[in-house]
């Protein structure tokens, strides 16, 4: 079979996957892989501040330098993620944001200047903002509580894309968010909230082009066809496109056999692509991770959610993970059929 990403190219969509540097190096069937399966990367943890601002002073692309020239030498594009978020920063940034709006104003100003200008040769797709829209669950507010919120106000999200704007008129600006794929009363209620914010944003003329559905999907939680195109339609009527930005599935349970379990993440996953293509305003899907091997999913057994909970993930229960297109061993599982086959329209 020919490889995703030409299998994508056909209908003239990038595929893409999230990496690592570190897992390109110690294993030739990971960089082989990502290689011949991928158009796109995007950096798993590289350009988060955790990564690129050890401290308040120093920026360091050393993790991020690796992933770009893989992609150049593989005629790959690169999307950045993410330039404000509440997670993955140091201590000294969560301090920073403390001392008041100036402060959180002047620290935003100067990271989107220099990252930026970093990265303008490589990156020109960028998740602006990560995940800021507040959890149904625990909130009633459009807003996540977040250190930025905290330290510079509501509109920081606004003022983050109007940075990145203006730092380079050509970018592609993305508001990327969790939660808007299932057939839940969470999902209903982070639909509307999602398309408010973004909604807010154009009345604002606030610059931003698209809207990124991470696609966590959740095996066992059903899937709606028609609320997802409902929303991603609703996206494009406000002139935005839509990207599929962390493509996986998250098994509650995985002590079930695992051929059945493949099917039926082969399943959501096709419905799902199927679905958000159908609307004919994607301009790209991504992956988030390669293989099993190397997946949050299975890294990160302290993440495990409440059983069930939609839009968090992490579950380990059992044995190992079986979230993405390849196994441990880079051999195509059923999911990696169901995307050539969502790829191809059937
Ligand atoms: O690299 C360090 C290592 O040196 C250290 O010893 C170890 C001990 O904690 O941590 C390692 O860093 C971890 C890093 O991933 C790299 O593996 C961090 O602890 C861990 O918190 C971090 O998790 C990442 C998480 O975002 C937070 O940045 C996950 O890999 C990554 O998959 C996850 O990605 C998020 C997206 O950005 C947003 N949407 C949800 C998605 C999944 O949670």
């Amino acid at each position: 079979a020919p490889p995703l990403r030409e299998i994508a190219a056909r209908r003239g969509l990038p595929f893409g996957v999230a990496v690592q540097a570190d897992w390109f190096e110690g294993d030739p069937g990971f960089a082989a892989t990502t290689a011949r399966e991928a158009s796109m990367l995007v950096p798993e943890g590289s350009t988060k501040w955790y990564d690129l601002r050890p401290f308040e002073s120093v920026f360091d692309f050393s993790e991020l330098d690796p992933i770009t020239q893989f992609a150049a030498r593989h005629n790959q594009t690169v999307r950045g993620h993410t330039l404000v978020w509440h997670a993955a920063m140091r201590k000294w940034t969560y301090d920073a944001l403390n001392e008041g709006p100036r402060r959180g104003r002047a620290l935003l100003e100067t990271h989107i200047d220099r990252v930026l200008g970093y990265t303008a040769p490589t990156i020109r797709d960028w998740d602006v903002a990560n995940e800021a829209v507040a959890d149904p669950w625990n909130s009633s507010e459009l807003l996540k509580d977040t250190p930025w919120l905290r330290s510079i106000g509501p509109d920081y999200l606004d003022l983050a894309f109007r940075l990145a704007r203006q730092k380079d008129p050509t970018l592609t600006l993305t508001y990327n968010d969790y939660g808007c794929e299932h057939d839940t009363d969470f999902d209903d209620e982070k639909r509307r909230r999602v398309l408010a914010l973004v909604r807010g944003m154009r009345d604002r003329n606030v610059p931003i082009d698209a809207v990124g559905l991470q696609g966590h999907l959740h095996r066992d939680n059903s899937f709606s066809a028609r609320k997802v195109t409902e929303f991603v339609r609703s996206v494009l009527a406000l002139d935005l496109k839509v990207i599929i930005t962390e493509l996986d599935v998250i098994e509650p349970e995985t002590q079930s056999d695992p051929a059945a379990r493949d099917a039926k993440c082969a399943e959501i996953v096709h419905a799902f692509v199927s679905t958000v293509l159908e609307t004919g305003g994607c301009t790209a899907v991504l992956c988030w991770g390669v293989s099993d091997q190397y997946s949050w999913a299975n890294t990160q057994p302290s993440l495990t959610p409440a059983e069930g909970a939609p839009g968090t993930a992490g579950s380990k229960v059992g044995g190992p993970a079986r979230p993405l297109p390849f196994d441990d061993r880079y051999r195509r599982k059923p999911m990696w059929y169901a995307l050539a086959r969502a790829f191809e329209g059937r």
